[in-house]
Parts: C-alpha cells; sequence; structure tokens
C-alpha cells in the first residue's frame, strides 16, 4: 500500500472513530454497561461540586446521610469527544443505602443538585437496591437541559403517615425543566394498599384503623409539572396511592415501553393522567389499575395514543370535563390500536352539566375490546354524587369517530347522552361490531339521545337512534364558549 492510501485510512477510520463516538446511542450504551466502574472524576466538576448544596429542593427527608460523599464520575466512554461524555451521578456516591428501610431521600436530593448542574447529565439509580424514598421534588427552572434519570432499581414510598404531612399531591415531582428523560428497567412502587383501605365499604377494622393514619390527600406517585421535552420509559410504575403518572402543563411528551400496574379494585388509581399538556404520545404500554387507564382533561391537545393495553380498569376517558361551571378545551385526539380487556368502559367521553368550551376532532379507531361493560360513552351528564343540578349550559362536543371498534361487551354496546341545548354533532361510526358476551342475559340496546351523525358501515348490533345532519335551533355558543 502506498504511504497516500495508507494516510487516507487513517483518516476514514478516525472519521468513523468519531462519528461512532458523538453517536448518543454508541456512547450512551457503552456507559450503561460499566456506570459503577471507577474512573478520573471531571476535575473542574468534581471539585465544584463538592460545594454543591441541595438546590431545588423543599423537602426535608428525615434520617438520611448528613454529609453524602459526592464523586461524580465520568462515563466510561473514554475517547470519546469530551462534549458527549455523559456526566454520572449515582445515588449510592452521595449516601443512598438501598437497603428498603434507610431513608434515602437526602441522597437523592444531593444527586439531583449536582446532576441539575450539568447538562445532559444522569442521575443514576442502580438495579438490585431498594430505595425508600419520601416526597420529594426533582426541580428546575435551574437547571440544565436534557437530564436522564436512568431508574434501573426500585424506589419505594414510605407507609408511616408521618412522612406525608397532612397529605400531598404527589410523591415523585419533576418540575420546570427542558429535556428529561425517566428511562431504565427500574421499578417505582407506591405501596398503596395502605391508603386504599378505609372507603365506607370497607368493614375490615384493623385496615380501616391502620389507614386512618394516613392524610386524606392521596399523592399520585409520578407527576411531571410545567416541563418541555418529557420522555418516560422502560420502567414500571406500581401501585401508586391514587394516580400513577401525571403529566400537567407540560409540551412534548413521550411515553412508550411502560408499564403501570395496580389492582383492578384499588379506588382513584388512574393510570396515566394529563391535562393542561399538548404533544402528547403514548405507546407500547401497558396499563393496568383500578381507574382511567388515561384520563384526558382539559386543556390537552395533539394527544396521540396507540398500541396500549387497557385492564383492568376504567378504559380511556376525555373528562370529565366542564365541572361546577368551568370551561373545558380538548382537541385532536387520537386513540388507535388499543386492547381493552375486562374494564369498565371503552372509550368514554364524559362533560359535566353547566360547563362551556368544546371537546373536537376525536379519533378513536381499532380498538378491540373483550368483556368491557360499556365499549363506547358519551355522557353529558356525568355526575359523581347522588344528582346534580339540571343546567343548560353544556362542553360542547363534535366530529367525533369511531373507526373498527370490535368485541364483547357486558351491559351495553353503545351509550350516547348528549345535552339538549348543546347536541353532539358530527359522530360517525365505521364498522362498529359490538357482541354481548353472553347472550342469554338480558343486554341494554344501544342508547342516543340528542347525537347528530352518520353510520358510515351498518353496525352490530344495528344502531337505529343516530339522527342525521346537523342539530339545528337549538345550539347555542357564545363566544366566551369557544376554545
Ligand atoms: C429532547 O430531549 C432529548 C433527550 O433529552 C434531546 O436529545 C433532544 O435534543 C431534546 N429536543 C429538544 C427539541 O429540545
Ligand atoms: C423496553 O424496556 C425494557 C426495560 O423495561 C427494555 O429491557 C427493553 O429493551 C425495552 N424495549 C424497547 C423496544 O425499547
Ligand atoms: C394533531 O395531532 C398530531 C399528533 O398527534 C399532530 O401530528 C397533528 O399535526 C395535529 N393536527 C393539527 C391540525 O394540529
Ligand atoms: C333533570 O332532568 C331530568 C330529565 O328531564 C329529570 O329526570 C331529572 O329529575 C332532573 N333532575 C333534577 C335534579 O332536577
Amino acid at each position: 500500500m502506498s504511504s497516500v492510501s495508507l494516510k487516507g485510512l487513517g483518516v476514514l477510520l478516525l472519521l468513523v472513530f468519531l462519528v461512532l463516538c458523538s453517536t448518543f446511542d454508541v456512547c450512551d450504551g457503552r456507559r450503561g454497561k460499566h456506570w459503577r466502574q471507577k474512573k478520573a472524576p471531571a476535575s473542574s466538576l468534581a471539585q465544584k461540586k463538592g460545594k454543591g448544596k441541595i438546590g431545588g429542593s423543599h423537602h426535608n427527608g428525615g434520617g438520611g446521610q448528613s454529609s453524602p460523599k459526592p464523586s461524580p464520575k465520568l462515563g466510561p466512554g473514554e475517547g470519546c469527544p469530551v462534549a458527549t461524555q455523559a456526566v454520572m451521578f449515582n445515588v449510592l456516591d452521595f449516601g443512598a443505602k438501598g437497603d428498603g428501610v434507610s431513608d434515602d431521600t437526602k441522597a437523592f436530593e444531593a444527586a439531583w443538585a449536582a446532576a441539575c448542574k450539568v447538562e445532559a447529565s444522569t442521575m443514576v439509580v442502580p438495579a438490585e437496591f431498594q430505595f425508600l424514598v419520601g416526597p420529594i421534588s426533582f426541580s428546575g427552572p435551574f437547571c440544565q437541559p436534557n437530564i436522564v434519570f436512568q431508574l434501573d432499581g426500585t424506589i419505594i414510598a414510605p407507609t408511616s403517615s408521618t412522612a406525608w404531612g397532612s397529605g400531598l399531591l404527589q410523591w415523585l415531582e419533576f418540575t420546570k425543566l427542558r429535556g428529561i428523560t425517566i428511562q431504565g428497567s427500574g421499578t417505582i412502587e407506591g405501596r398503596g394498599s395502605i391508603w386504599w383501605t378505609g372507603s365506607e365499604s370497607d368493614v375490615d377494622p384493623i385496615n380501616a384503623r391502620l389507614s386512618a393514619k394516613m392524610p386524606q390527600i392521596k399523592p399520585t406517585a409520578l407527576r411531571f409539572y410545567g416541563s418541555y421535552n418529557v420522555t418516560v420509559t422502560g420502567i414500571t410504575i406500581q401501585n401508586s396511592p391514587q394516580c400513577h403518572l401525571k403529566f400537567d402543563y407540560c409540551e412534548a411528551v413521550q411515553v412508550f415501553n411502560m408499564t403501570i400496574s395496580s389492582p383492578g379494585d384499588s379506588p382513584n388509581t388512574d393510570g396515566i393522567h394529563l391535562q393542561n399538556s399538548i404533544d402528547v404520545s403514548i405507546h407500547h404500554t401497558d396499563l393496568g389499575c383500578g381507574d382511567d387507564c388515561i384520563s384526558i382533561q382539559t386543556g390537552c391537545s395533539n394527544v396521540y395514543i396507540h398500541n396500549v393495553n387497557c385492564g383492568p380498569g376504567h378504559g380511556i376517558s376525555i373528562g370529565g370535563l366542564g365541572k361546577d361551571n368551568t370551561k373545558a378545551c380538548v382537541s385532536n385526539i387520537t386513540v388507535r390500536d388499543v386492547n381493552m380487556h375486562n374494564t369498565m368502559t371503552g372509550v368514554r367521553i364524559k362533560t359535566w352539566q353547566g360547563g362551556s368550551g368544546s371537546v373536537q376532532s376525536i379519533r378513536f379507531a381499532n380498538i378491540k375490546v373483550s368483556e368491557v361493560q360499556t365499549p363506547i360513552i358519551i355522557d353529558q351528564f356525568y355526575c359523581d354524587r347522588r344528582s346534580c343540578k339540571n343546567q343548560t349550559a353544556a362542553v360542547a362536543l363534535s366530529s367525533i369517530a369511531y373507526e373498527n371498534i370490535k368485541g364483547t361487551f357486558t351491559v351495553k354496546p353503545v351509550h350516547f347522552a348528549c345535552s339538549d341545548s348543546m347536541p353532539c354533532s358530527d359522530i360517525s361510526l365505521t364498522e362498529v361490531e359490538l357482541e354481548p358476551l353472553q347472550e342469554q342475559y338480558h343486554m341494554y340496546e344501544p342508547f342516543c339521545w340528542q347525537v347528530y351523525g352518520e353510520l358510515y358501515t351498518p353496525t352490530v348490533p344495528p344502531i337505529f337512534c343516530l339522527q342525521t345532519g346537523k342539530p339545528t335551533s337549538n345550539r347555542i355558543q357564545s363566544d366566551h364558549d369557544s376554545c
């Protein structure tokens, strides 16, 4: 070989090397295997870090280590250009015990305070440890962007009432961050059963006495607030006292390849709750819980849900919207390729009387239901008390498509109850085929009230009650109602 071509080869190899190293995945994969490996600390960072106090956290966990010994390490992708090296902050290096008994809250706060200062750093919660962590806030807004929370171990919630004070809305909170990823094969275990008992129907005196000590307000296990570019993947969230995963005022959210699990009879344990969030994608996720698998509340638009399993649970719901005469706006929601098994409803829209605003451009497609009580529901008379006042105002519902919804039901195939003053319009059904699970029992017929739209194909069972065309006189909506 001539020296020219050798030199050329050298340049080529160097290029390949640089490209490989600058590819996030390669460095990521490597560091994934070796993050416990000791490396020389990044000099300037390590020195600055030592002085770092716990920033951005508002909680005192009891009993943790008072002087964590921080020793941030560079990822082992030696040879990678410096800019692509992820800095690791392992909670074990900040004094976490991971024995499932010691309170590791302070160690988590310290590790976060360190990770927060470094762009694209990784906070590591290692596998094969169980970390008892109290209510904690991983909060910006002064954190660097694109932090990764690598969860491979298990985080468990405290079950003593003292950890919860007079009641908190969430246990693990991430707020005001830009680019935050929670990934890994780890588990968030809410140990919620202590909170679930003690409802009126519960007559077990021992459980009632235990749960009497827990505050009335039950926490959501994992909540994101006011954040942009949020990813949750790989992990399992289970047995939350209340909702498992909540997004509030978030934008650009990705949830995929994860599991949510709690018993079908655990009260109010929603799977995923979305509120005031836009550009949300949820896919390849298994959701089993005691309430809605996914609940979409006001202020949500551009939500895309697909390839999700739901059950047990109450199905996928938009609402309840418009409670206490509030205005609700929800639009551009797609739910497709979903399996529902043994759920209370399939796809549901529920609004309270007296609300305003609108729900529009909704598509439910390719929904397979089995043993679902009522697969398709619109309820504009939603009321969770014994009775609610009749009111004329309503959240306006329009442009809602049901396509290819098939399987078995146990109570009623379709229930459309729309408002007299604000009938539902542009409701379309295509290839809806719902069979009663057991022919021998009495089943209800499809029900419609004030619902306008079109059947694009015949349905099973036949639906005769849909009105064609547009609602005429009675649809009243003023400017302040529009979204
Ligand atoms: C979103 O987050 C990912 C991962 O943290 C990051 O790589 C990407 O650059 C972010 N995108 C934007 C537009 O900020
Ligand atoms: C899904 O997450 C698990 C960890 O829970 C991981 O092992 C697996 O590789 C992930 N699958 C995909 C397709 O990302
Ligand atoms: C509707 O939402 C999807 C994401 O699910 C988005 O790609 C699309 O642009 C949105 N459509 C409109 C009209 O905003
Ligand atoms: C509301 O209206 C319905 C239907 O007209 C009626 O059956 C019901 O009794 C009314 N409820 C109240 C609380 O007035």
